[in-house]
């Protein structure tokens, strides 16, 4: 059981699409509920969970907190809910707070400070540390101690407070974007995946279990194949999809009730919404297929280059419709054909592709 959890961070509502990853205010109450507490109710991310339970297992046969470890990957993946995972497996408190949220080399100190022996601290978006906090953050990873400086002028002086041993975890959804040195100073790196639609039919099944909601399994695999790899999003459309079936149907999920629901949506089978059309056909129409640099692209479309990067991207070039390239984004055959728009050579023959990782 987790004893106690702490939080100061309330995310933050950026983005109003239905199929985008981030969360919204709306989820936060059925995240809470459906957050799997153990490493075995947690679908899917076999890598990561197969090293976590061999240095989970070994920290709690020595009586030692776990190595700091850095979660990163696209929104909605599950980085939170791993972390509380492991707070619970290692049977600790768990603080969560996040980048933006410490402002100043004091706040850290007093979150530091307050942190009992092995206790897991979570700080969210870590890439969003303020330089000065993350300097005082080295030697109480390192060290376990708390440096400030007190005082000002001659008569400054240097102060050690020495910390219980801690387990910190970082999460970001741009591990490009962390400092050298405080990557360095992670022992265990975790990249999360998208989820293949059987990983998110029993994410689905299990969440439909919890809330008390009918559903097959075709009912499943139909909201499964339109959720962008993503559980956040699976979850939310299972929550469309109910409401749906109660007044349009008589409660229960088939996939015709999902695709209906879906389809009103205005998600498409793919789970392509409108704003992933609209870029895809924008590098068709403009720039003939690509390669377009991110930031002319993020200009036509009139999204931040940012969004593009971390919400749209990951799922479309999973899917395969889009590549990066030393040169631009480019759109391949498979996407023409999704869209119906018949199939015009444009960069093909550079666009290898590379994923989502330190870049
Ligand atoms: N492996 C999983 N198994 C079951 N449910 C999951 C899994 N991963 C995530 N979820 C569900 O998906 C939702 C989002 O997860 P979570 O908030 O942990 O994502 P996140 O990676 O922290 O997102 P963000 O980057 O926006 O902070 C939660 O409701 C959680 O229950
Ligand atoms: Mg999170």
């Amino acid at each position: 059981m987790i004893k106690k959890i702490e939080t100061d961070f309330s995310s933050e509502e950026r983005y109003d699409r239905v199929v985008d990853a981030g969360a919204h205010s709306e989820d936060s109450d059925i995240d809470i509920g459906l957050r799997p507490q153990t490493l075995d109710e947690y679908v899917g991310q076999e890598k990561a969970k197969e090293s976590l339970k061999i240095y989970i297992e070994a920290a709690k046969m020595r009586g030692e907190a776990l190595d700091h470890v850095l979660l990163y990957g696209p929104p909605g993946l599950g980085k939170t809910t791993l972390s509380a995972i492991i707070a619970n497996e290692l049977g600790v408190n768990i603080r969560i707070t996040s980048g933006p949220a410490i402002e100043k080399q004091g706040d850290l100190g007093a979150i530091l400070t307050n942190l009992n022996r092995n206790d897991v601290l979570f700080i969210d978006e870590i890439h969003r540390l303020a330089r000065n906090v993350e300097e005082v953050l080295y030697p109480a990873m390192e060290d376990f101690s708390f440096d400030f400086i007190a005082g000002k002028g001659p008569a400054a002086r240097s102060i050690r407070i020495p910390l219980q041993k801690f387990t910190l975890i970082g999460a970001t959804t741009r591990a490009g974007q962390l400092s050298t040195p405080l990557r360095d100073r992670f022992g265990v790196l975790l990249r999360l995946e998208l989820y293949t639609p059987a990983e998110l039919v029993r994410i689905i099944k299990r969440s439909a279990g919890l809330l008390g909601i009918e559903i097959g399994e075709d009912g499943a695999s139909e909201i499964a194949l339109r959720s962008r790899g993503t559980p956040r999003i699976a979850n939310r459309l299972l929550k469309r999809v109910r409401d749906y079936a109660q007044v349009k149907g008589n409660g229960v999920i088939t996939s015709e009730i999902a695709d209906r629901a879906l389809t009103m949506l205005e998600i498409d089978k793919l789970g392509l919404d409108n704003t992933d059309r609209r870029m895809l056909e924008a590098i068709i129409r403009f720039y003939d297929g690509g390669p377009v640099g991110l930031d002319t692209l993020a200009a036509t479309v009139g999204e931040e280059a940012i969004t593009i990067e971390d919400v749209y991207e990951p799922y479309l070039i999973q899917l395969g419709f889009l590549t990066r390239t030393p040169r631009g984004r480019c759109v391949t055959r498979l996407a023409y054909e999704h869209l119906g728009i018949p199939f015009r050579a444009g960069c093909q023959g550079d666009c290898a592709q590379t994923s989502f990782d330190f870049n």
